[in-house]
């Protein structure tokens, strides 16, 4: 593997994802992590990622002892080479200004550059720089602005760039990364087959013949969990899908047919008495989701014990909630505590989280190789407390019922259009509005819903979609052929920020 040691760059997450794309597997770790850890590794090549500080700062983020010993190849990135530099005895001038944004390189050459062809711009951005070269160091890059941008010491292979080779502003940066990995001498054989055999195996040796369970959300990870967990432990595997009575038209079905005849021991509990029973009345958002939390811990409480005792849980923990910060492995052990942290005492399981590696489209490839239906694995997300948090005001089983009818002519549409992938989220919103309209001869009086999609890179922030008018004039005619309780179609066209993506 390649370990990534982290000194607090924004980008550090991109270069574990430039590797894996190449097939190398890559580990990303707290700048400070000892050697010890480091080795557990097996590292056949390190990186020391770039970061906010300037060597000469007081606390300025060091590897542990020894790092720099290794007998293995290590690129230095942005602060990573000004700490390369600086500790072989190079000087490293603190620069007034900032370098940020575009710079073409005027010279390259050299291992890191090997295969580059015609112009190679670069991604700044420091304020540091290295002026003097330690000894046994060439330069093998330049700009205008800064005489060392890449440094390198074939003999003790040690590699340092000063701009981003893993953001996509340097277009050629893959190559630079790659030829490291080439002087790593690391296999690339990091593909989806190669992941889910490993996955299989790791899971047998944890679990042995321990039982397992695990919570269905009808999303993405907790399903491709399910059909990894089934070939691994078969059996001993338990998933429980909870039906609150808030989910879309006929998603219960759809989960029941994806993973059932894949193997996977799912238990269904339709629990829609109790979640609609303790909602009743309840307009105020935050208390909706505060009910339909702890009704949820209640009803997998309650299967837990009624199909237990159960050694372990399983939980579809991703590569990003893990490293959310640099804190790496602390920070770790503070998601995977919060997840279960509504569960009483005497459920105390041992966490399973074979997706703790991965990032979402790792998944997804996952996902289709076990055979999860594109429908459920190019699934929209879908939020726990589902139409709930998307009926402004209190809820009944009627309104329910309208909202999915509204819902899925609505979604079968983006479908039929060939819209949904082309966008990361749609929803329809039941508002309490009545308002005068007229069908036939005759004056309605009914409600109005709203209709919104997004596309979004990370859900932080989305833009509305600009869905074409004539598919907009066709979904609104068939809401309200269909759905005779609705007069009024109302398209959503507010950003995030300032609105969200759901209207509670
Ligand atoms: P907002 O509305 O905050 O939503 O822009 C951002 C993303 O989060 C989802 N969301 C939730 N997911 N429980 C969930 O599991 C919730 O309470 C919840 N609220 C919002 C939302 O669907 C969108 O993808």
């Amino acid at each position: 593997s390649i370990v990534i040691l982290d000194f607090g760059s924004q980008f550090t997450r991109l270069i574990a994802r430039r590797f894996r794309e190449l097939g190398v597997y890559s580990v990303i770790l707290p700048g400070s992590a000892s050697l010890e850890r480091i080795l557990q590794e097996k590292p056949q090549g390190v990186v020391l990622s770039g970061g906010p500080s300037s060597v000469y700062d007081e606390n300025a983020p060091k590897p542990a002892q020894g790092v720099l010993d290794l007998d293995v190849p290590i690129l230095g990135i942005c602060y990573g080479m000004q700490y390369l530099a600086h500790t072989a005895g190079g000087e490293v001038k603190r620069a007034g200004k900032r370098e940020y944004g575009k710079a073409e390189l005027s010279k390259y050459s050299g291992t890191l550059f090997a295969g580059v062809q015609g112009e190679f711009i670069a991604w700044m951005s420091h304020s540091d720089s290295v002026i003097t070269l330690p000894q046994g160091y060439d330069v093998v890059a330049e700009t205008i602005d800064t005489p060392v941008t890449a440094i390198e010491n074939n003999e003790t292979r040690r590699y340092g760039v000063q701009f981003h080779p893993e953001v996509v502003h340097t277009p050629k940066g893959t190559q630079v990364l790659l030829n490291f990995l080439e002087v790593c001498g690391v296999a690339r054989d990091w593909t989806a087959e190669h992941i889910v055999e490993e996955l299989i195996a790791d899971v047998r040796a944890k679990v042995g013949t321990g039982k397992v369970l695990l919570g269905i959300s009808g999303g993405v990870d907790s399903s491709t969990l399910a059909l990894l967990l089934a070939k691994a432990v078969g059996e001993q595997l338990t998933a429980v899908f909870i039906d609150h009575g808030l989910l879309r038209l006929g998603e219960r079905e759809q989960v029941e047919q994806a993973l059932r005849p894949l193997g996977v021991n799912l238990v269904v509990v339709d629990a829609s008495n109790e979640f609609l029973g303790a909602l009743d009345g309840v307009s105020d958002p935050e208390e909706k989701r505060k009910i339909i939390g702890r009704e949820f811990i209640r009803a997998f409480e309650r299967e837990a014990r009624e199909y237990g005792p159960f050694e372990f849980l399983a939980q579809g923990t991703l590569y990003p909630d893990v490293i959310e910060s640099a804190g790496g492995e602390g920070a770790a052990n503070i998601k995977s505590h919060h997840n279960v942290g509504g569960l009483p005492e005497d459920l105390a399981f041992k966490l399973v989280e074979p997706f703790r590696t991965l990032f979402k489209d790792e998944v997804r490839e996952i996902a289709r190789l076990l055979g999860l239906p594109d429908h459920i694995r190019l699934r929209h997300p879908f939020p726990g407390p589902g139409l709930a948090i998307r009926i402004i005001g209190a809820i009944t089983r009627e309104k329910i019922n309208i909202l999915q009818r509204v819902d899925d002519i609505f979604i079968s549409g983006l479908r039929e259009y060939d819209l949904y992938n082309q966008t990361a989220q749609a929803l329809a919103v039941l508002t309490p509005i009545q308002s005068v309209g007229v069908m036939g001869d005759e004056r309605t009086y009914s409600y109005t819903v709203a209709l919104r999609a997004v596309t979004s890179a990370d859900f932080m922030t989305a833009e509305w979609a600009f869905l074409p008018y004539e598919f907009l004039a066709t979904i609104s005619n068939r809401i309200v052929n269909h759905v005779h309780e609705i007069n009024r179609v109302v398209y959503d066209i507010t950003s995030k920020p300032p609105a969200t993506i759901e209207w509670e």
